[in-house]
């Protein structure tokens, strides 16, 4: 069976190589979306909404698919694709949360991305409060590691003393 998934848009990014792991929210850099002429319609009060979903296709994933994969700086722990938030993925899908900054015609402005520069967008959702958070929420895999939130640390690209 094959999905056919067509782009909405572009993503723009300082990013022409590399790209953070997670978004950094601090990033004050250039972040915006272009959405296609013919999706513009769709974005009629999103700007009411202060974070928003962005699902978009990583297009030029390199690594090679495997079903373990050592998140880094994660000590060499071998964990499950699924447990991971690694790019290399059957279905190369990447969802990111961002701020909102603001609506230009069919331009989104937002808050740092962890994306190259021309992403394919392939879909834009409001975040809702309560809807989309888990006070419970827990850490997973993560927990075990004595380091955790030294690792969250990295993954959030927040600077910080070794
Ligand atoms: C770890 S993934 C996380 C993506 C998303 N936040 C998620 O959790 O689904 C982020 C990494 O994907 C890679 N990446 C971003 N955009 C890409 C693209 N268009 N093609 C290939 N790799 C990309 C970059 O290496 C970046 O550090």
């Amino acid at each position: 069976m094959e999905i056919p998934l067509k782009p909405i848009g572009i993503i723009h990014t300082p990013y022409g190589k590399y790209a953070p792991y997670q978004p950094v929210e601090s990033d004050t850099e250039d972040f915006f979306v272009e959405v296609d002429e013919a999706y513009a319609g769709g974005l009629a009060e999103l700007e009411k909404f202060r974070y928003i979903y962005l699902l978009y296709y990583m297009d030029r994933v390199k690594k090679p698919l495997s079903m373990t994969v050592e998140p880094p700086w994660a000590d060499g722990r071998e964990v499950g694709l699924f447990a991971s938030r690694s790019p290399a993925r059957p279905n190369p899908i990447g969802l990111s949360i961002v701020r909102l900054l603001k609506v230009e015609g069919r331009t989104i402005h937002t808050s740092g991305l962890d994306v190259l520069d021309g992403t394919p967008l392939l879909d834009i959702k409001p975040y809702i409060r309560e809807l989309d958070s888990k006070d419970d929420a827990n850490y997973g895999w993560l927990d075990d590691l004595d380091d955790r939130d030294h690792l969250i640390l990295h993954i959030r690209g927040i600077p910080h003393d070794h």
